[in-house]
C-alpha cells in the first residue's frame, strides 16, 4: 500500500488533458493504496483570482473531481489551503531551493515569455510548493501528466537534499506514476502542444454537446495523406491520440486503415471523436450539474478531508520541525 498524493489546480474547469493525464489514473489507485487528492488553490493565486472567482473555481472543481468518481469515503479530497503545514513545509524548503535552479524550470521560463508582466516570486517557488504538497505526505508515487514530469524531479531533488543536509532518511523521493507505463501527453485541438486550461484548445468535462462537435470539427488538420501508409502531420496525429482514449479499437482501427489506404475524410473522422468524446463526457456533466448544487454534501466532504489530511500533515511538520532542530522550552 503507497502513499499516493496528486493535485490540481483551482484556475479553470477540468479538461480531458487533466483527466486522462491525472484523474483516471487516480481513480485506479484509490482503492488500493491511501490516496491524497486535493486542490491546489494556493497555485492558483498566481493568476490573482478575485475572491469571488477563486471560490466558483473551487466549487466547481471540487463537484468535478467528485463527479469523476473521486470518492471521498476512500481517498482524502481536500482544499490546498485548508493545511497551514503545507505552507510551513513550503516556507522551510524555500531555504534550500536555489534561484537558479528555479529560474531555469520549462514552466517559469515559459511563464515569464507569456506573462512577462506578471513573474511573481510565486511562480519561481512554484515547484517548492508542490515539493511541499507531495512530502508534506510522504508519498511514494504521484498520478500526473508528462507536464509534470520536470516538477516531480525537482520535488524528489527537495527531498534528496534535506535528507543529505540533516543526515535522515526522512522523506521518500516520490515518482510520477501513470497506469500505462508511460505518462500521458493529451494534445489540443490547434494542431500542437498539449491541451491547456488557458490555451483555447481543450475540452472541458463540463461542456455541452453542441460546443464540443463545434470544436472539434473546428480541429486542425492537413490536405490529407497523398501516399499509402504515410507519416502522419502533428495536427492529424493528434486526433488518433484524442481517438485512442475515448474510441473504440475498431473505430481507431477503421479509420487508421483508411489513413493508410488515402481513403480518410477528416470531416467524417472528427464527426466520430466529437460523438465518442460526448457519449464518454456527457454522463461526467450530467454528475457534475448535480453535484455542484450540493452545497451541504460538498461542505462536508471538505471539512472531512482537512481533518484527514490535517492528521498527516501535522504528524510530518511536527517531526520536521524535530529534525532541524525547532525544540519547544
Ligand atoms: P494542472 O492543474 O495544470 O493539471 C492537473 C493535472 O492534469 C495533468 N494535465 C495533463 N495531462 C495530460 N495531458 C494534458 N494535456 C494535461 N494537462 C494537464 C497534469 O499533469 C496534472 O497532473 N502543478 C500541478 C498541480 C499541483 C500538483 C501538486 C500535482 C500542485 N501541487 C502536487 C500533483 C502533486 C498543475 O499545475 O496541474
Amino acid at each position: 500500500m503507497d502513499i499516493v498524493v496528486s493535485g490540481i489546480r483551482s484556475t479553470g474547469n477540468l479538461h480531458l488533458g487533466n483527466y486522462f493525464g491525472a484523474i483516471r489514473n487516480f481513480l485506479k489507485m484509490q482503492h488500493e493504496n491511501h490516496c491524497f487528492f486535493f486542490i491546489a488553490d494556493y497555485h492558483s493565486l498566481t493568476t490573482h483570482p478575485t475572491p469571488e472567482d477563486l471560490q466558483g473555481n473551487v466549487r466547481q472543481v471540487l463537484s468535478e473531481y467528485l463527479a469523476c468518481g473521486i470518492d471521498p469515503e476512500v481517498a482524502t479530497v481536500y482544499l490546498q489551503s485548508d493545511l497551514p503545514e503545507v505552507a510551513e513545509l513550503y516556507l522551510l524548503l524555500n531555504m534550500n531551493a536555489y534561484i537558479g535552479e528555479l529560474e531555469r524550470t520549462t514552466t517559469f521560463k515559459e511563464k515569464v515569455r507569456l506573462q512577462p508582466e506578471n513573474v511573481n516570486a510565486g511562480l519561481l517557488t512554484y515547484p517548492v510548493l508542490m515539493a511541499a504538497d507531495i512530502i508534506i505526505h510522504k508519498a511514494a508515487k504521484v498520478p500526473v501528466g508528462k507536464d509534470q514530469e520536470q516538477n516531480l524531479e525537482m520535488t524528489r531533488k527537495f527531498a534528496k537534499r534535506f535528507n543529505n543536509m540533516y543526515k535522515v532518511e526522512y522523506f521518500p523521493e516520490p515518482v510520477p506514476y501513470n497506469f500505462g507505463k508511460d505518462l500521458i501527453k493529451i494534445p489540443g485541438l490547434d494542431g500542437s502542444g498539449k491541451m491547456g486550461k488557458s490555451e483555447g484548445n481543450g475540452i472541458f468535462l463540463a461542456e455541452d454537446a453542441d460546443s464540443i462537435r463545434k470544436k472539434v470539427m473546428r480541429a486542425v488538420t492537413d490536405i490529407g495523406p497523398t501516399e499509402e501508409n504515410q507519416n502522419m502531420s502533428e495536427p492529424v496525429h493528434n486526433l488518433f491520440t484524442l481517438m485512442k482514449v475515448v474510441s473504440d479499437t475498431d473505430t481507431i482501427d477503421f479509420f487508421l486503415e483508411k489513413y493508410n489506404n488515402c481513403t480518410i475524410r477528416y470531416g467524417e473522422m472528427k464527426k466520430q471523436l466529437a460523438e465518442d468524446i460526448i457519449r464518454f463526457t456527457s454522463p461526467i456533466r450530467d454528475k457534475i450539474l448535480t453535484i455542484h448544487k450540493d452545497k451541504t454534501y460538498l461542505g462536508k466532504v471538505i471539512r472531512e478531508g482537512a481533518e484527514k489530511a490535517r492528521a498527516s500533515a501535522s504528524k510530518t511538520i511536527k517531526e520536521v520541525r524535530d529534525i532541524i532542530g525547532f525544540k519547544t522550552f
